[in-house]
């Protein structure tokens, strides 16, 4: 049968307008914004890829959930809906709703981390890794090599390396390793799978020592999709089955329900540790709210209820891998370096080598940004030494990341293919024009996180 066109698994009951801008308010808005799409406000954007993070459509099903939704206090019928929904996919006994995935985080590190602590991870995303270094601990990412390399084309970039993390466990001391961390997909990665055998592997090395073992989330159902297609023995699986066998190698769980539980805000903690839970219901009272509704309204329960089985639809997820690939393959035949082969939410352009002229000092992937916007009011997000280097206060020295990739992130649901071809175009007229971007000082910067406020001015 001949190939045909993906289309999207739903038809359109509600629009949005997006707004056109001319090149020279683009240059306006974006001198205002001091170079950070952060700062960027919304509505000069035409297409929005900075994030897919609370940034979906919901389904018919899931407005129908909100208008369930309990708000009692205490003991909301919402919450029991949410948290049986979660039992069932992700299989822990104790979950503790939080209004996103980094006060996840922070509950568990303030928990469970002391200051000398070491928390590995295969990539640490930004937020993680800030409340890791809150907690007082050291937070290291041990990818496979491969994971490192743009280029390398490897099923399971993802994949943490097992090995080293065997070797980083014998060096600190098991007792100094509170836990384990794996992020599916691997999202500074390059939004990377992470196959069911590391899984495993990084499970039994944790068991061994005694080490508890959680998975940062976010994406796990475009994480089994990918396991569906290229891990031998998982053809005929479903992706809630390859979820649930995911999660029973390990112990616990946070997760930003605003990717791949569908929703524009919530989150979640789960762990079979009654100990840990107990402590973190006591934290979650504290700053988020009282543990069946943890910061959020019950109609966000039921929304991301709902959410978490609409994620698992094969046909959405079909649609979803392969309309991420289309994106990276057209981009591929323009010649723009991207990282090979594409991630489940977001195609990530390597900005060190589209832009070889721009040093990482000037900030090659912020650059690229900045192009992008320029072009075609296209928002993208720089994931590189903005986001990951630091300046060091005395010398002014710019410590770099290990990759310069710009990340144009697919919101879920929410832009048709035509929409994704007009990205196409932009990126390809900005790849003709590559040797005239220029490089950018940072001109101001607070650290932790500084990317999201960070100030830049052309150099
Ligand atoms: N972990 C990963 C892997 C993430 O990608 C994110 C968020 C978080 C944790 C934190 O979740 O935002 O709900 O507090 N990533 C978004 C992004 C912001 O753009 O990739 P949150």
């Amino acid at each position: 049968m001949a190939a045909r066109s993906i289309i999207e698994p739903f038809r359109i009951k509600s629009v949005e307008p997006i707004r056109m801008t001319t090149p020279a308010e683009r240059e306006r808005f974006l001198v205002e914004a001091a170079y950070n799409p952060f700062l960027l406000r919304a509505q000069y954007v035409l297409i929005d890829l900075l994030t897919d993070s609370g940034t979906g459509a919901m389904s018919s099903e899931q407005w129908a959930s909100i208008m369930r939704g309990d708000e009692s206090y205490a003991g909301a019928t919402s919450f029991y809906r949410f948290e049986s929904v979660v039992q069932d996919i992700f299989g822990f006994r104790y979950v503790l709703p939080t209004h996103q995935g980094r006060a996840a985080e922070r509950i568990l590190f303030t928990t469970v981390c002391k200051p000398g602590d070491v928390v590995p991870n295969n990539t640490h995303f930004d937020t993680t890794r800030a409340s890791v270094e809150y907690a007082g601990a050291r937070a290291v990412d041990l990818p496979i090599p491969e994971g490192r390399e743009p280029a390398t084309i490897h099923p399971f970039k993802g994949n943490m390396d097992v090995g080293a993390l065997e070797a980083l466990v014998d060096e600190v001391g098991a007792d100094r390793v509170p836990l384990v961390m794996i992020t599916i997909t691997n999202n500074s990665g390059g939004g990377q799978p992470v196959s069911m055998e590391n899984v495993r592997q990084v499970s039994a090395v944790c068991r061994s020592h005694g080490i508890p073992l959680y998975i940062d989330a976010c994406r796990f159902a475009e994480n089994s999709w990918f396991i569906r297609e290229r891990e031998a023995g998982y053809q005929d699986r479903t992706p809630r089955e390859i979820a649930r066998e995911l999660f029973s190698y390990a112990d616990g769980c946070t997760m930003s329900a605003k990717k791949d539980g569908l929703v524009n805000i919530g989150g979640f903690l789960a762990t079979n540790n009654e100990m840990v839970a107990r402590a973190e219901s006591r934290l979650l009272i504290l700053t988020e709210g009282f543990p069946t509704y943890g910061g959020l309204a019950g109609r966000d329960l039921e929304a991301m209820a709902t959410g978490l089985h609409d994620a698992l639809e094969e046909d959405y997820l079909r649609y979803r891998i392969a309309s991420t690939a289309y994106l990276g393959q057209r981009l591929t035949e323009t010649g723009v370096p991207i990282v090979q082969p594409p991630g489940g939410h977001a195609i990530y352009i390597d900005a060190a080598s589209m832009l070889a002229h721009i040093p990482a000092r000037m900030f090659p992937g912020q650059a690229l940004v900045a192009a992008l916007y320029l072009e075609g009011g296209i928002r993208a997000v720089e994931i590189g030494t903005v986001m990951f280097g630091a300046t060091n206060e005395q010398t002014g020295e710019e410590t770099t990341a290990p990759m310069e990739l710009v990340r144009l992130a697919i919101p879920r649901r929410v832009y048709t293919q035509s929409h994704i071809d007009y990205v196409c175009e932009v990126v390809a007229d900005v790849y003709a024009k590559r040797a005239d971007i220029p490089g950018l000082r940072m001109v101001w910067q607070a650290p932790p996180l500084r990317h999201f406020t960070a100030r830049f001015e052309t150099v």
